[in-house]
């Protein structure tokens, strides 16, 4: 991966923010059904676009230059259940190639990662993220909406490791009643594997999931629970825009997080666009439409990022802080249609 030689003016958005980060769908189906995000009674089996509704990779390869001319260096590819696109590996070692991007990475549910991580990490994947809820079995299947099998995932973490993926990162969605007594039991689980668990707040996404407020346990109490058990100790952000509180162990046996995007949002920061399988932009995780830019493709990447630049630069979304005033609009596009 190289530098972007001559990179054009980075546009800012009205709030004064860059756009260094992007979020990449390349797959709107799932193989799981998480009651927050893709309920089995709200979305069916069958669900998905048919192929020529999802961006082609050539599409996918152009619509990443393209973001990367304007700064955007940080990519990270998701879903649905992005081990669901068929030949992704290729894309990555097409995507890997891409001037300017500096980190390339993944979130996956891990369930056939066991048989995808080395190609992946061959074609140039840098970075893994995994999303486990719980690790007693039956807990993770009713999760899953009774799709997965926590062996299927432990063999993708296993797998992932042997293929070279360090410092993975996993995500645990924590409800009230629901997995919350599960959050020692993973905090064992990673303390001194080297890989990093973050706890994030049930979030009031989409419009399918019919979210409970009853149901979100606040970063703060998780973080009193663990730190009484394992004393912990505050750690700087690596990075501007970091949404993760990060804490180390204080008897060193590594890093644990807490992503606290209901009770203390984080928008005054957000250098993030999200794109939607079939080549949607959602500039805001809540926002209630895309825009398309599919048909924007076919002009090449000069063009494409010109256009971009000028939406990017009309940007003022700041969802999270406006929760529950008026200015907040009701209907959110759907988790699984922009990956998290
Ligand atoms: C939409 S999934 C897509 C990638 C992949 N299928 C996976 O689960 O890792 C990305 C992330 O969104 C998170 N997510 C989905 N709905 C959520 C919600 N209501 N609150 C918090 N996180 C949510 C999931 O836990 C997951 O880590
Ligand atoms: S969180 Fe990921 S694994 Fe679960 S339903 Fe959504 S897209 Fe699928």
């Amino acid at each position: 991966m190289s530098a972007l030689p001559h990179l054009p003016q980075a546009p800012l958005d009205r709030l004064g923010r860059p756009l260094h980060d992007l979020r990449l769908s390349v797959i709107e189906a799932c193989n799981f059904r998480c009651g927050y995000c893709m309920p089995a009674d709200r979305v069916p089996d069958d669900y998905g676009f048919d192929q020529a509704g999802r961006l082609s990779f050539d599409e996918i390869e152009t619509l990443v230059r393209g973001f990367a001319r304007l700064g955007m260096h940080k990519l990270r590819l998701t879903g649905g259940e992005p081990l669901l696109r068929k030949g992704l590996p290729a894309l990555v070692e097409r995507l890997a190639k891409v001037p300017g991007i500096t980190d390339l990475a993944m979130t996956t549910n891990a369930s056939l990662l066991a048989r995808h991580a080395q190609a992946l990490r061959d074609a140039g994947l840098q970075r893994l993220t995994i999303s486990l809820d719980a690790l007693d079995p039956d807990l993770f299947r009713m999760l899953s909406g009774g799709r997965g099998g926590i062996d299927d995932v432990l063999a993708g973490i296993a797998a992932a490791e042997r293929a070279g993926f360090s410092s993975i990162k996993f995500n645990c969605v924590v409800q009230r009643g629901v997995n919350d007594h599960e959050v020692e039991r993973m905090a064992a689980h990673f303390r001194g594997s080297g890989h990093v668990l973050r706890f994030i707040e049930y979030m009031d996404v989409g419009t399918c999931n019919g979210w409970d407020r009853a149901r979100v346990l606040p970063s703060r109490e998780l973080h009193a629970r663990i730190d009484a058990r394992w004393p912990l100790r505050a750690l700087d952000a690596n990075y501007r825009g970091e949404v993760a509180e990060r804490h180390a162990f204080l008897d060193g046996a590594g890093e644990i997080g807490f992503i606290s995007s209901v009770t203390a949002p984080f928008c005054g920061d957000c250098q993030r666009a999200r794109v939607s399988a079939d080549g949607s932009l959602y500039t805001c995780l809540f926002s209630g439409s895309g825009q398309p830019m599919r048909s924007w493709l076919g002009d090449g990447e000069a063009v494409f990022s010109a256009r971009l630049a000028d939406l990017w630069s009309r940007r003022a979304d700041r969802y999270s802080e406006l929760r529950g005033s008026v200015r907040a609009p009701r209907r959110h596009v759907e988790m699984f249609l922009v990956g998290g």
